[in-house]
């Protein structure tokens, strides 16, 4: 199995890069982030670069996954209500946005509107 790991060092990202350089069904694993994870293995390549919006000259690297790991974003503890939504609005479907339900749990760690 092939994978594609984006937020590769952040805490989240952190966790699944270990777990999937141990686990023998992977052969490969590519990262792709603004920053280097620092780790060396025979398995793992890694995409560092500041523009994370297009890919047009790494196109042949990033094809060929079964799975992709979307661990890149800003944690929403003690981030304003307007604030998280700011950011999922980037992040996220409008459709997923919409849903009330989806909506709810990502405020509820945030803070209460000043
Ligand atoms: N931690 C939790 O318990 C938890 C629980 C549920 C959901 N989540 C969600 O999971 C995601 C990751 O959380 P985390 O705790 O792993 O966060 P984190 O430790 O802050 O890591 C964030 C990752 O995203 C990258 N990143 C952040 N802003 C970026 C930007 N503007 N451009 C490019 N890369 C950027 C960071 O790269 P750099 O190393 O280059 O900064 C890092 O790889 C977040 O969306 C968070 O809301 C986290």
């Amino acid at each position: 199995m092939k994978l594609l790991l984006f937020g590769a060092t952040g805490m989240v990202g952190q966790g699944v890069l270990r777990e999937c350089l141990l686990d023998p069904t992977v052969e490969g694993i590519v990262t792709v982030g603004r920053t280097a994870t620092g780790a060396q293995h025979p398995k793992l390549q890694e995409i560092v670069r500041q523009d994370l919006w297009s890919y047009a000259d790494v196109a042949p690297a990033l094809s060929g996954f079964q799975a992709c790991f979307f661990c890149l974003g800003v944690s929403s503890a003690g981030m304003t209500e307007k604030d998280l939504l700011t950011v999922a609005r980037h992040c996220f479907p409008k459709s997923v946005l919409e849903s009330k339900d989806i909506r709810a749990a990502a405020v509820r760690n945030s803070k209460p509107q000043a």
